[in-house]
């Protein structure tokens, strides 16, 4: 009985570890097409140090109007909204019906975001 708890548990360990590597290698994948994890820009703005940073604040130089202004800041429900849908997310941070984002949306939302979003914070 304590065996098999105890390989039940260990079972669980393995499997959640290796579903939290898979994301964030999933996430890096995605993001990366796009992004550098560094602070060099790319498509998009280099990301690190992205967290808790203002918008469109890293000194990259191909920003939309939007970004360009934005007043917002990089927390937790605001990359969550981005990261599911930018364009939706760019219409909401400004208040304006028309603002548009050079990132499209990315459909990656819930735990997964959440997974993105941890990723983002530890990046060093
Ligand atoms: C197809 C290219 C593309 C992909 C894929 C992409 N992005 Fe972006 N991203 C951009 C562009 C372009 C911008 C600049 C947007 C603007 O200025 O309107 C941007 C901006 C951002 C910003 C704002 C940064 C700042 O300094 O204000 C964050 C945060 C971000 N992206 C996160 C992500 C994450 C996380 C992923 C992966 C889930 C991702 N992006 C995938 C193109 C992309």
């Amino acid at each position: 009985m304590k065996k098999t708890l105890m390989i039940a548990a260990t079972s669980a360990f393995l499997i959640s570890g290796f579903a939290a590597t898979e994301a964030v290698a999933g996430a890096e994948k995605k993001c990366a097409a796009c992004h550098n994890f560094t602070n060099k820009g790319k498509v998009g703005p280099g990301l690190l140090g992205v967290f808790g940073r203002k918008a469109g604040t890293s000194g990259f130089k191909k920003h939309s109007k939007a970004l360009k202004s934005a007043d917002w800041t990089w927390d937790e429900e605001h990359l969550r909204a981005w990261i599911c849908n930018s364009k939706k997310a760019v219409k909401e941070f400004t208040g304006n019906k028309k603002a548009k984002t050079k990132m499209p949306p990315q459909k990656v939302c819930g735990e997964k975001g959440d997974e993105i979003i941890a990723f983002l914070k530890n990046l060093k």
